[in-house]
């Protein structure tokens, strides 16, 4: 029988958008946090660079600011960009107080805020990302979940997934007509107990991530297939800035097809990237070279590849000493050990993926909606920061205040009266039969975003990729509808949901900007395009 609870505040997502937010706000009331997968499944989990913050006395505000600003491509909002920059020395030392522990620096060096040792990465023009070796985000996430697990008004929901937010759509109109778009809390599946209860809640909070998994290959967890973007668009909400879908670049490459995620910080600490013959590229395309923003060594990369129609390049930290590799970067040996490759010897191959959204939906720095009582926080959100290219190891920076704020705001304290919300309509058997429309559409958005709407951007392309996502949305909401609900066609459909928003809004925009590179229109415009697409 379905379950019916009612909350303060439901919180979708647990990375640390979403645990900042809770523990913020169970200072007011009871909060729910639902989870499709266990508690740590999540892309914060994933971040080895690092949490960017001008803490080092040779730092200012200012130059991360404009840093942040050119990475962009000039699209970012300057009073959002300083307002999360100028918050982020506090919000670190309020991962610290929490219990994060950060690498230190040797106590002689000189100082900065709790003696943190800084890296570096592209794009950036000072040593500015704090760090836990190569598991900054894991280490963020052991301190917040054991704080949300021992706050007695968090409660966790593993293994259930939102199907729907609840808003005016779903619910019974007896009242007469409510203006205007409010949510009440979400449709939950139960995933071991394929049940549909309803969490009615005050205050939504969605901080379910991105949506990489869209693209194959991509640096994300499984997770990352776009759902709180996909449920919000669907509830009415607008999305902004979908075509910047940012490739990072370098993932480890493999034949089999297996990829992970190769710290931007190796570079920051003297890797170089070469091609197979052992010859260095990126003096050609920008001043910074390997450290220039992801957006331009990405491109560079996909350009020499296909130059020579090779699949891989080199990331070569053989300079880089022994010792510094094995204590900075720990986490990323092992995985190369596991692949036969000793990286203080042997150069890594290495090749662009999928890995971060820069757009989603519009919100304030305080991740208010354009849905009443529907915050959202970090990458689900796009909230200014990040323009058309997120410079490295903001995201963790922008989740973390995004958060924050949000749960601060005053309007947490507002009351709700619920309306009359009917259960989950349960529809037809689980015809398991028809289960291929779910696992191969799945697979084909992989191919087809990657193929025609990944790195080099054609319009003719991108209306090919447009007509078949339609297609592929139509059987997948078909069978939606005719099928008893389960987490994976919840997935695909927003996944669909989430494809055709990037490549409308790739369509929408004739230049090129940031991540967004159309061969078609390969100068930025100002003129007519320094403006937010949204949809
Ligand atoms: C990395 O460590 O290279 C990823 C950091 C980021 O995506 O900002």
């Amino acid at each position: 029988m379905a379950m019916i609870y009612e909350y303060d505040y439901l919180v979708i997502g647990s990375g640390i958008a979403g645990l900042v937010y809770a523990l913020q706000v169970s200072k007011y009331g009871k909060v729910a946090v639902v989870t499709k997968s266990s508690i740590n499944d999540c892309n914060t989990d994933h971040a080895q660079g690092g949490i960017a913050a001008a803490i080092d006395t040779l730092d200012s505000f200012e130059a991360h600011i404009e840093d942040t600003y050119q990475a962009g491509a000039g699209l970012g909002k300057r009073k959002v960009i300083s307002e999360i920059i100028s918050s982020g020395p506090k919000l670190i030392q309020y991962l610290i107080d929490l219990g994060t522990d950060f690498t230190r620096r040797d106590p002689n060096y000189d100082i900065c805020l709790e003696n943190l040792s800084l890296t570096m990465e592209g794009g950036h023009t000072r040593r500015r990302i704090a760090y836990a070796a190569d598991s900054t985000g894991h280490q963020i996430m052991e301190t917040l979940i054991a704080q949300c697990i021992s706050n007695p008004n968090i409660q966790i929901y593993e293994y259930c997934i939102a199907v729907d937010l609840i808003t005016q759509h779903h619910i019974v109109q007896d009242e007469g007509f409510i203006p205007g778009i409010s949510c009440w809390g979400a449709y939950i599946l139960d995933i071991k107990d394929n049940r549909v209860d309803i969490i009615k809640s005050r205050k939504t909070m969605l901080a379910t991530g991105g949506a990489a998994q869209i693209y194959a290959p991509d640096t994300n967890p499984k997770v990352a297939t776009g759902d709180g973007m996909a449920m919000a668009r669907l509830a009415g909400a607008r999305l902004a800035n979908m075509e910047f879908v940012q490739f990072h670049p370098t993932a480890f490459w493999s034949p089999d097809g297996e990829t992970f995620l190769i710290s931007e910080s190796l570079r920051g600490e003297g890797a170089v990237l070469r091609l197979l013959d052992g010859s260095t590229f990126m003096e050609k395309y920008h001043p910074q070279g390997n450290l220039a923003p992801r957006d331009i060594v990405s491109r560079a990369i996909d350009t020499e590849l296909k130059k020579r129609g090779d699949k891989y390049c080199y990331l070569d930290a053989t300079n880089v000493p022994a010792e510094h590799l094995l204590r900075h970067f720990p986490s990323i040996n092992n995985m190369l050990k596991a692949k036969g490759i000793d990286f203080t010897k042997d150069p890594i191959p290495v090749a662009p993926a999928a890995h971060y959204f820069c757009g989603g939906v519009l919100s304030t720095i305080e991740g208010i909606t354009d849905i009443h009582n529907l915050f959202v926080a970090g990458e689900v959100a796009c909230c200014g920061l990040h323009g058309a290219n997120r410079l490295a190891s903001n995201s963790l920076l922008e989740a973390l205040v995004m958060a924050y704020k949000a749960g601060n705001h005053p309007s947490n304290l507002e009351e709700v009266s619920f309306p009359s919300i009917p259960e989950w309509e349960l529809i037809g058997e689980f015809n398991e039969n028809e289960w291929v429309v779910i696992s191969h559409n799945r697979e084909i958005i992989g191919t087809i975003m990657q193929g025609y709407a990944g790195i080099r951007r054609s319009r003719r392309l991108l209306k090919y990729a447009l007509s078949r996502l339609e297609n592929i949305y139509n059987e997948i909401n078909n069978f939606y509808q005719h099928n008893s609900v389960r987490k994976e066609v919840v997935e695909t459909r927003n996944m669909a949901i989430i494809a055709i928003s990037v490549v409308r809004s790739a369509l929408m925009r004739k230049e090129s900007r940031g991540a967004h590179f159309l061969v078609d229109n390969p100068e930025r415009d100002d003129e007519h395009y320094k403006h937010d697409t949204i949809i």
